[in-house]
């Protein structure tokens, strides 16, 4: 099975604004962008239009729909601007569980994809049957560093895709650098991986894309 590959661009500077657009238009030549999904930051998912065959995510949605909300993001202009999905609850942008609960259902609704981040295997199971597009699980204290989530917890890798079976898509991240994590996730029960320094930190981040995917 081929791996999905969520790179979080999160908010570093040469993964947003005008240097944004330099490293999608490296991504793009490479191939399978069936598999691979890049979460923006907000300013930067009108690109979805320059860059059609490229999957482009948000990093962050709000449940408020249309109206006198300032600051929102609301799913509503996300999808109206070609967006299928985005990440939500990041260790970076964390929510209440009533908010949680109230996204994913209206996300659900609008058939739009959330990948809902989690901590640990207690919001796992707390969550797995809100029944999201995908559950990621990325253990706070490994994220950024070079441990990857892989090495450090494969047993709670296990156990969290025994829980989201039937229900949702387990994707795992933290720390991942190298196809052998990538691959160990997968053989643990994981859909894929989500990713940010590895890729975007890297000297060469095309490079290090491509060998993920295991082409190289
Ligand atoms: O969302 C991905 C992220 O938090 C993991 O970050 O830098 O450890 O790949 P990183």
């Amino acid at each position: 099975m081929e791996p999905e590959i969520f790179i979080n661009f999160k908010h570093y500077e040469n993964a947003v604004g005008y240097s944004v657009e330099k490293l999608l238009n490296e991504f793009a030549g490479v191939d399978g962008q069936e598999k691979i999904y890049y979460c923006l930051a907000p300013l930067d998912l009108r690109l979805q239009e320059k860059f059609p065959g490229m999957k482009i995510f948000g990093q962050h949605v709000d449940s408020t729909g249309f109206g006198a909300y300032t600051g929102s993001i609301s799913i509503e202009s996300v999808k109206g601007i070609g967006i299928e999905g985005s990440l939500l609850n990041h260790s970076e942008k964390r929510l209440s569980k009533e908010i949680i609960e109230k996204t994913v259902k209206k996300a659900a609704d609008l058939d739009f994809k959330i990948v809902l981040c989690v901590e640990n295997l207690d919001e796992v199971k707390k969550y797995a049957d809100l029944e999201p597009e995908y559950i990621a699980y990325e253990p706070p204290e490994l994220i950024g560093g070079d441990i990857s989530v892989s090495s450090s917890k494969p047993n709670i890798i296990e156990q969290a895709s025994k829980i989201c079976e039937n229900k949702t898509k387990l994707l795992v991240g933290a720390g991942v650098k190298t196809r052998i994590d990538v691959e160990t996730s997968l053989n643990l029960g994981a859909t894929g991986v989500l990713i940010a320094s590895g890729i975007i930190r890297n000297a060469k981040p095309i490079n290090m894309l491509v060998s993920l995917l295991g082409n190289r």
